[in-house]
C-alpha cells in the first residue's frame, strides 16, 4: 500500500498577472489536504480510481482524457514506463473545497502523482511532480500559469515566473494568515477567461495594471524578506484595488475584505481566480481570533489560520 498527502495553497500576491508574466508568490496551506492511497487489487481488476466523498468511481482502461484523475494517472504511469493499466484500488480524498482558489485540483493530483511513484518504487522529485501535474491543470484553467501546480508540488512558499524554475522563499518571521470562504464557487477558468477577453479589447490598459501588480508582487518580497508586516498587508489591499479594476472580486469578497480590515488585519485581498472562492487577511497572531469571528460574522463559510514560514513545514 502506498499514500501520498498534498497541500492547499493560497496566492499571497500576482494572481492573474502571473498569466501575462509577471511574478507572484504563494505559499502551501498543510491545514486542508488531499490524500491518494493506492492498494494492489487482484489479477483483472485494472486500474480503478475512487472519490468516495463525490460518489466517482472511474475505471481507468474506460476513461477518457477528459477525466483528469484519469488523466494525471495515464500521464504518470507513461512517464515512469510503468504498464498502462495496472491492478490496483486508487483512493482519494480531498478536504479542500473545489472551485475555491485553494488549487484543489493542483492538490488532488500532486497526492496521486506521488502515490504512484511510491508505489513503483521511484523518488518523486518536486520539479518532475509539477510538470506532469500542470499537463492535468490545463483541463482546470485552460491557459494556467503553473503556479498552483508549482506550489503544492514543492510544499513550501514559492516566487514564481512562468517558465521559470521557481524560487523557494522564506519569510523572515511568521506570517499569520486567515483564510475565509466565501461559500461561492468560482471556476478559475471563467475569471481568466474574462481578463483575457478584457485585456485584448483593451491590451494598454491591462498591461498596466498588470504591470502594478507585477511592482507589488517585488515589493511584498521585499517585505517579506524583512518581517515588515505592515507594508505586507498594505500591498495586499493595494492588489485587492487592482484585482477590482480587472473585475475578478465580488461583494462578498469585498465584505469579507471590509469585515477582516475593520478587526484590525494588516491587509487583506481575493486570492486566486476570484469571483467568489477565498479571501486572504494577514494579521497579528494577536487578533486571529478577532479577525476569524469578524470573517465569519460577515458570512464566510469556513476560516483557515495558517502560519507561513520562516521554517519549512513539518
Ligand atoms: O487556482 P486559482 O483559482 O488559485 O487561480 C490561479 C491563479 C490565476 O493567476 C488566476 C490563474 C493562473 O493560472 O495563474
Amino acid at each position: 500500500m502506498s499514500s501520498a498527502t498534498a497541500p492547499g495553497k493560497v496566492i499571497l500576491v500576482g494572481e492573474h498577472a502571473v498569466v501575462y508574466g509577471h511574478p507572484a508568490i504563494a505559499v502551501p496551506v498543510w491545514e486542508t489536504v488531499a490524500t491518494a492511497t493506492i492498494t494492489d487489487a487482484p489479477a483483472g481488476h485494472g486500474c480503478v480510481i475512487s472519490a468516495p466523498d463525490v460518489n466517482r468511481h472511474v475505471k481507468l482502461a474506460a476513461a477518457g482524457d477528459d477525466e483528469p484523475l484519469a488523466l494525471i494517472t495515464r500521464l504518470t504511469l507513461a512517464a515512469l514506463g510503468a504498464a498502462a493499466n495496472p491492478d490496483w484500488q486508487i483512493t482519494v480524498h480531498s478536504q479542500i473545497p473545489i472551485a475555491s482558489g485553494l488549487g484543489s485540483g493542483a492538490a488532488l493530483s500532486t497526492a496521486l502523482v506521488r502515490a504512484i511513484y511510491l508505489q513503483l518504487g521511484h523518488q518523486a522529485e518536486p520539479a518532475q511532480i509539477s510538470a506532469l501535474v500542470y499537463a492535468s491543470e490545463q483541463l482546470y484553467h485552460g491557459t494556467p500559469s503553473g503556479i498552483d501546480n508549482t506550489v503544492v508540488a514543492y510544499g513550501l512558499p514559492i516566487w514564481f515566473i512562468k517558465d521559470r524554475a521557481p524560487e523557494i522563499f522564506r519569510a523572515h518571521q511568521p506570517l499569520t494568515l486567515a483564510i475565509a470562504d466565501s461559500g461561492i464557487a468560482a471556476p478559475t477558468k471563467e475569471t481568466v477567461g474574462d481578463v483575457r477577453r478584457g485585456w485584448q479589447l483593451d491590451p494598454v490598459r491591462y498591461e498596466d495594471w498588470f504591470a502594478q501588480i507585477g511592482a507589488i508582487a517585488q515589493a511584498a518580497r521585499q517585505a517579506m524578506a524583512v518581517g515588515d508586516r505592515a507594508t505586507l498587508g498594505a500591498l495586499f489591499t493595494q492588489n485587492q484595488a487592482i484585482l477590482e479594476k480587472l473585475g475578478v472580486s465580488s461583494p462578498n469578497l469585498q465584505r469579507l475584505i471590509t469585515a477582516a480590515l475593520g478587526a484590525g488585519a494588516y491587509g487583506a485581498k481575493l486570492s486566486g481566480g476570484g469571483r467568489g472562492g477565498n479571501m486572504i487577511a494577514l494579521t497579528d497572531p494577536a487578533y486571529a481570533n478577532r479577525v476569524t469571528a469578524a470573517l465569519l460574522a460577515a458570512g464566510a463559510r469556513n476560516v483557515i489560520v495558517t502560519t507561513v514560514g520562516p521554517a519549512d513545514p513539518a
